[in-house]
């Protein structure tokens, strides 16, 4: 066989390899078979130079042009391969637009915010304005002020988180209730009478449990002026439980301990869930307790600037995720912290 025919052979295979190239990758592979520097058309060309001088020059030419045959063969093969691969991409990518389209989901108010407007709407029809005050508190507002000195046994009721300050600086810690707010809304108003709600966050080094929760909302009320009196306190709960749950709802006044209150009281609500019969929600006594409250104690007064022999005043101190566990029907309060969005779609 002659180099030529060796050379149309080669020809043939490489048009015929072609033809069964399916991808670019595949095309690159082909190119290196049969046109790279190692391929089947390089090696075939060295044998040029062993043919005598005279046949030397058509062979140079047969196999110029058959690599430019091959080349152009190429160069199309590349072109069909890569409309082939950008119509499959178009394809595989194709939008249905016949699809039906998904709902964005819309944003609500937390349940916590919900019922925090609600009693702000309650009390503030019996005139409460709103006060705020901070989260991060001195020992001396938790708890002293409050009637609390240091080493007093009644601090045991709150069990606190403390903050680390350096050596000398006042010791501060996350407010355990709402009550330091008292002292604020008493030094501002003082000698004149208040009325004022202080709702806020709060914070228990406790055991989480389906009533207790480590952080939760409270919300503090104080009302302060002349002969301010016990029965005022009970007729401003029950008309607030009234508002909150109906007319036909069942409350109860427990006598309690506060050191900053004398008498104090906790207040119930009957409980949702078992309607009195005791269940796990109620730890079976049948009421769940919403809040604290009492006379404003002659001391925690005058800490606020008023004299306990002019003014009077009472206290309360409420848990709303309470009263909406009540009035939703929500049986446990680590929900409230959950970010379930299960759960807060409900409302
Ligand atoms: N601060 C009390 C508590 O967190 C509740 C309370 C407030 C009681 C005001 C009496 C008066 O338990």
């Amino acid at each position: 066989m002659t180099l030529i025919d060796e050379l149309n052979q080669l020809e043939r295979e490489a048009m015929a390899a072609l033809d069964g190239v399916e991808n670019l990758a595949a095309l690159a592979e082909w190119k290196s078979a049969f046109l790279g520097k190692q391929g089947a058309f390089s090696r075939l060309s060295r044998g040029l130079g062993a043919l005598p001088a005279a046949e030397r020059p058509a062979a140079g030419a047969r196999f110029n042009a058959a690599r430019a045959a091959l080349e152009q063969a190429l160069e199309q093969a590349e072109a069909r391969l890569k409309d082939a691969e950008r119509q499959h991409a178009f394809e595989a990518e194709q939008v249905d637009v016949t699809l039906p389209g998904r709902a964005p989901s819309v944003g609500r108010l937390h349940p916590t915010t919900q019922i925090l407007r609600t009693i702000y709407s309650a009390l503030g029809e019996m005139g409460f304005q709103v006060w705020e005050s901070p989260e991060v508190e001195t020992d001396e507002f938790n708890f002293q002020l409050l009637n609390m000195p240091p080493d007093h046994p009644a601090r045991d009721m709150w069990d606190t988180f403390y903050l680390e300050t350096a050596p000398g600086e006042p010791t501060l810690l996350l407010r355990t209730h709402t009550s330091p707010g008292q002292i604020y809304a008493m030094r501002a108003n003082a000698p004149n009478p208040v009325r004022a709600i202080l709702p806020g966050k709060c914070y228990r080094y406790e055991q989480v449990t389906a009533r207790h929760e480590m952080q939760f909302y409270q919300v503090e009320g104080i009302a302060i002026g002349e002969r301010i009196s016990f029965a005022d306190l009970k007729g401003t709960l029950v008309a607030f439980a009234e508002r909150l749950y109906g007319k036909a709802v069942r409350t109860r006044f427990r006598p309690s301990y506060f050191p900053f209150t004398e008498p104090s009281v906790e207040f119930d609500i009957e409980c949702f869930l078992c309607s009195g019969e005791g269940c796990r929600v109620c730890k079976h006594s049948g009421w769940l307790e919403i809040l604290g409250a009492g006379m404003i104690h002659p001391t925690v007064l005058r800490n606020g600037g008023y004299d306990p022999e002019q003014v009077s005043g009472f206290a309360f101190g409420m848990g709303p995720e309470r009263v909406a566990m009540l009035r939703y029907g929500i049986d446990d309060i680590r929900w409230f912290f959950s970010g379930d969005e299960r759960f807060l779609q409900q409302f």
